[in-house]
């Protein structure tokens, strides 16, 4: 056999031999390289006269042709391979089951503050906010509960690292009354206002929680009496509870804020504890001493104002015994509000 067709099979074998592209192209430097076999031969042209150099040299040529197409072929044949098995190992089986997204839903208790701000909005209520990080000025001796006045330890805080610019220490608002303050001394009379929000107590059994939702409601204006608070406490009720069959009792109370004060409590209508009274709200009529470090003139205006628990009045309106389900976070008890 001609030593070129020799040449081609085996530079057709090394190459069908070479597993990959580095192989490859070592095998084609053994023939094609500047030291290669093929190469070589062409070398040997210069020795020959130059009628068999001619002939030889298409000879060789042509034999180069056929090592080089043997080279493309299989380097497609390596590049293929390789696209295959990158394809079959990101392979996507869309005959699989679906992860499945679950849907997401309100809270129970955040559609209570939703219902609420539109019951309110809907009888000229502004809604404002303000920080659940509060100073003590805001959060007790506005509301005229001074230092050491026995009426704080009502309230079990949460004080935090940092001081106030009085030096006294921050604390997280124990109630959403200071939201009270904070409105009143920022806008103008009349005013008519509710504030949702957080609110935390060192607390917790079954009706309380160390991070609870309150809504403060305040109205002062020239005329406003306890009767106002009454009236429009009894409207927002039978709205929220969608019913006028709700039972209901203001008991005296007290809070430094309000002169005089109740607590109001509703009975459960259904669930595990119908017919029992849960309180879920402090009210009154707006203390002369608040009126004045509100800057507002005490002789001339008077209010009232509430601040009831969010929590509680979810409880009574989907009859749930233990407010403490609102917060282990188990989607079988939450789906059921959505
Ligand atoms: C107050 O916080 C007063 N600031 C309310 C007030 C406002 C009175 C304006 C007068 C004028 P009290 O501590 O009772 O009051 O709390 C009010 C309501 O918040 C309670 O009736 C209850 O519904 C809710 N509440 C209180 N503590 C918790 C708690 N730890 N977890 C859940 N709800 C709570
Ligand atoms: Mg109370």
């Amino acid at each position: 056999m001609d030593s070129l067709e020799q040449l081609i099979d085996s530079a057709r074998q090394d190459f069908q031999a070479a597993p990959d592209a580095v192989s490859l192209e070592n095998a084609k430097a053994k023939y094609l390289g500047k030291t290669g076999l093929v190469t070589a031969q062409m070398k040997q042209l210069g020795k020959m006269p130059p009628e068999e150099r001619r002939a030889r040299g298409a000879v060789i040529n042509a034999a180069k042709g056929q090592i080089e197409s043997a080279l493309n072929a299989r380097r497609q044949e390596i590049a293929n391979a390789k696209l295959q098995e990158r394809l079959s190992a990101e392979a996507i089986d869309v005959t699989l089951p679906g992860r499945g997204r679950g849907k997401g839903g309100i809270h129970p208790v955040m559609r209570t503050w939703e219902r609420i701000e539109r019951i309110f909005g809907s009888i000229g209520f502004d809604v404002a906010d303000g920080p659940e990080i509060e100073n003590d000025w805001t959060n007790f001796t506005a509301l005229n509960s001074p230092e050491n006045h026995p009426a704080r330890s009502m309230q079990d805080t949460f004080y935090i690292d940092g001081k106030d610019t009085q030096g006294k220490p921050l604390l997280l608002r124990t109630h959403t009354s200071p939201m009270q303050v904070r409105y009143a001394r920022s806008h103008e009379l009349p005013v008519k206002v509710i504030a949702p929000g957080r609110t935390y107590r060192v607390d917790s059994d079954a009706t309380h929680s160390p991070m609870f939702h309150q809504v403060e409601g305040l109205w002062i204006d020239t005329d406003i009496s306890f009767a106002d608070l009454k009236g429009v406490y009894l409207n927002f009720i039978q709205a929220f509870f969608e019913t006028d069959n709700v039972q209901i009792r203001f008991r005296p109370s007290y809070f430094p804020f309000t002169e005089p004060s109740a607590e109001i409590d509703i009975a459960f209508g259904s669930g595990p504890l119908k017919g029992r009274w849960l309180e879920v709200s402090g009210c009154g009529q707006v203390h002369p001493n608040v009126l004045r470090n509100m800057g507002i003139d005490s002789e001339k205006y008077t209010g009232f104002a509430f601040g009831s628990g969010l929590e509680r009045l979810t409880m009574l309106r989907y009859g749930i015994n233990d407010l403490r389900l609102f917060y282990e976070g188990d989607l079988r008890f939450l789906r059921q509000f959505n």
